[in-house]
């Protein structure tokens, strides 16, 4: 099964309009074709970006509602007619620092797949569960809450293995020990659609830059990237694209 490569910028509550010039001029002129390229920022500059076939647009986020009186939330709808074709759902700052239970992730995935938008969603564990060998246990259960009883959204969703321990400390997994876990991921959604599960892209996410990023898109489960920090130097993110097109 060849799967081709996405790499995925989350600038998280960080950019400028400067930086979407500055992203836009890169990745114009690096003009590459063999893996996608998808950028997160936050939701006011997503139409600060011309339309690029270089690259698509995703939100950081949804709500899980399509309208009403939900102050300073944003529907799948809003930010589809604001660019976005993308939205991440469930990042781990997301589900620890805004609460965001396995049941709302779950929620707002259908809600975004409802709505056209292709969901990426983050799953991970702590150190602490990394730790206590629970790694694979949180895992299923992050899966199994959105797609137990959705099986169907599989086919349209992108997967993201985030460890959290690996999130903005410099320490990303080794190449071994991320792609463990993506053939685990892969392997447990199987039962729920065998042709899916072959098919769906599953980036790592967690302090990927460009030395590292080659050894983790040579594993076999990894098909991209889902980056932080280096995404907001476009130089860096540019080289992580190309990396991924070996
Ligand atoms: O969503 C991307 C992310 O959480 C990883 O961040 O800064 O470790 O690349 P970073």
């Amino acid at each position: 099964m060849s799967r081709k490569a996405l790499i995925a910028a989350n600038w998280k509550m960080n950019g400028s309009a400067a930086l979407v010039k500055e992203m836009t001029n890169t990745l114009q002129s690096l003009a590459i074709s063999a893996v996608d390229v998808l950028l997160c920022p936050p939701a006011t500059l997503l139409t600060r970006f011309a339309p690029s076939s270089q690259f698509a647009l995703g939100a950081q986020t949804l709500s899980h509602e399509t309208s009403g009186a939900f102050t300073g939330e944003l529907s799948a709808q809003l930010l589809s007619e604001a660019g976005a074709r993308f939205v991440i759902v469930g990042h781990s700052e997301r589900r620890s620092l805004n609460f965001e239970t396995d049941g709302l992730v779950a929620a707002k995935l259908a809600t975004a797949v409802a709505a056209g938008l292709t969901p990426l969603l983050c799953v991970g564990e702590s150190l602490a569960e990394r730790q206590q060998e629970k790694t694979q246990q949180v895992i299923a259960r992050q899966l199994d809450a959105v797609y137990a009883s959705q099986p169907e959204l599989l086919a349209k969703s992108v997967i993201a293995y985030e460890p959290i321990w690996a999130i903005g400390t410099g320490e990303s997994a080794s190449p071994e020990q991320a792609q463990q876990t993506h053939a685990f991921i892969r392997a447990h959604l199987a039962q729920y659609d065998a042709t899916a599960a072959a098919a769906v892209r599953i980036l790592y996410g967690g302090s990927v830059n460009a030395e590292n990023c080659a050894a983790l898109f040579a594993q076999a489960d990894i098909d991209g990237a889902l980056v932080g920090g280096a995404s907001l130097k476009p130089a860096e993110f540019a080289q992580i694209c190309l990396a991924a097109t070996q």
